[in-house]
């Protein structure tokens, strides 16, 4: 018995067309004409657009951080991504330092298994280099975890230096992987957030001025001459400078194979949210996330640099902490507030809204960016990221008819606010498909198991594309 959904329209990065397409088991298996099998659901999506399932290549579900955990962990994150129209998360597990690989992937599925409401995999986050960890990258290929994470921030916990990011790039040439990397420099941040401690300042409102632009845009610079030397390619996440985008296009004028993720927060909020010089309102703890949030001349760069496809991915980096209990953990020091914010349930309705609908990018390129890129470029292509017969049947209804606002009160993200409050969301959600599954029906989320599975991902095709568009 299959199920048929009948007259929408199907976008893929590539094509626009309307065509039924049928579902049977957990895959794609007719896209067509009079499809229809005796026995089968047939489902009028008329008027609605079929895109395939959300892939959002950054979150951070159940992560320790200081003293505290997010509020989301991998049942609350993936239902919300699922209402989001995300059927594919890619999340960050972490090497603490003293741990090897494996004992952080072991803990990380510990976190996961049995949890998930859509499917999964990780990134592997590498913060304590020697030769068993070299070893053990080998190993982690082979258990699915094709990309890696290296952090030019956060130092004393997470970050390390220009030679660790070499022997890693080349050891990741060797296998085919892909490193990903936070980009930003972590000494100088230190050396700032201390200054404005010295001088007594000590609100939310320090957080940015603690982290300007210029930190990005070194790191990039640095880490993509690094890149040309070690001939390997780099994915940078959360983009957020102008500047930072500008060293990415020299480089790839050099030559350099170079991916760009962005987020919403970084094309749709800036750092008015840190108020001015006389408001120090600890409400703006919400937005203190790293990096923070720019220019509005910054916005304006990063969507130029989606809708000419220099960048290749929106992900969200959901890393949510309550407001209340947590945020303020930071109430007397900008420096402890737990860094990070919500997003994975408003990804798509916020590039619907602000990309598509305001003309910046079309319905291609949405899916492209949210699903079709990050498919290709971690491994999961063709099984993930399109609409294909022989694809797992991971598919979102949208209705573009509707409207909403955005608000805390109709969220189903397990944390006390969203940056994105008030925010006009045109289009949702009517049905969502996970591998065939009903997950979400007329809008409503009707799955009461964690039916999301662990993606084995495959690493990097000899000849993958790199340019502007896959
Ligand atoms: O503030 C953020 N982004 N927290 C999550 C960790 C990271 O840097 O991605
Ligand atoms: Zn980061
Ligand atoms: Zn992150």
């Amino acid at each position: 018995m299959g199920v048929v959904l009948e007259g929408g329209k199907i976008i893929t990065a590539v094509d626009s067309y309307y065509s039924d397409i049928r579902i049977e088991d957990e895959r794609i298996v007719s896209i067509g004409n009079d499809i229809k099998k005796s026995g089968d659901e047939v489902i009028s999506v008329k008027g609605c657009y079929i895109l395939p399932g959300g892939i959002d290549t950054h979150t951070h579900f159940d992560l320790e951080s200081g003293s505290t955990v997010t509020a989301d962990n991998f049942e609350t994150g993936t239902k919300a991504a699922l209402v989001g129209g995300t059927t594919t998360i890619l999340d960050y597990a972490t090497q603490n330092r003293g741990e090897t690989l494996k004992e952080a992937l072991r803990k990380q599925h510990k976190k996961s298994d049995g949890m998930c409401y859509c499917d999964y995999g990780f990134h592997m986050g590498i913060t304590d280099w020697s030769d068993k960890t070299s070893c053990e990258m080998e190993d982690m290929v082979r258990e699915g975890v094709t990309s890696f994470k290296l952090y030019m921030a956060y130092k004393k916990t997470l970050q390390v230096d220009d030679g660790v990011i070499f022997e890693v790039l080349k050891r990741s040439k060797e296998l085919k992987s892909l490193i990903t990397f936070h980009c930003e420099n972590g000494d100088i941040i230190e050396a700032l957030i201390n200054e404005a401690k010295s001088k007594g300042n000590t609100s939310p409102y320090y957080h940015p001025l603690t982290r300007p632009a210029l930190v990005e845009k070194e790191a990039i610079a640095r880490l993509l001459n690094i890149a040309e030397i070690a001939d390997s390619p780099v994915y940078i996440v959360h983009l957020s400078t102008r500047e930072g985008l500008l060293s990415i296009l020299d480089a790839k004028k050099r030559g350099i194979k170079v991916y760009a993720e962005t987020c919403p927060q970084y094309l749709l909020l800036d750092d008015s949210c840190y108020g001015d010089k006389n408001s120090h309102n600890f409400e703006e703890a919400k937005y203190v996330m790293s990096p923070p949030l720019r220019k509005t001349y910054d916005n304006d760069a990063l969507w130029k640099g989606i809708s000419s496809r220099e960048i290749m991915t929106i992900g969200t980096d959901h890393c949510s902490f309550n407001y209340k209990g947590q945020k303020e953990i930071g109430i007397d020091d900008f420096s402890k507030i737990p860094n990070g914010a919500p997003g994975v349930e408003h990804r798509i309705g916020l590039m619907y809204t602000y990309g598509v609908l305001k003309n910046r990018i079309s319905m291609n390129e949405m899916v492209a960016l949210t699903s079709t890129n990050a498919a290709k470029l971690f491994g999961l292509f063709p099984q993930k990221g399109t609409i294909a017969v022989g694809s797992d049947a991971d598919i979102v209804v949208w209705d573009p008819a509707f409207s909403k606002a955005i608000s805390v009160k109709n969220q189903m993200q397990n944390v006390d606010y969203t940056p994105y409050e008030g925010f006009e969301q045109k289009g949702r959600v009517l049905h969502a498909f996970l591998r065939g599954n009903k997950v979400i029906s007329s809008g409503k989320f009707i799955e009461d198991k964690p039916l999301g599975k662990y993606l084995y991902r495959k690493t990097q095709p000899e000849d993958i594309s790199y340019g502007k568009s896959f």
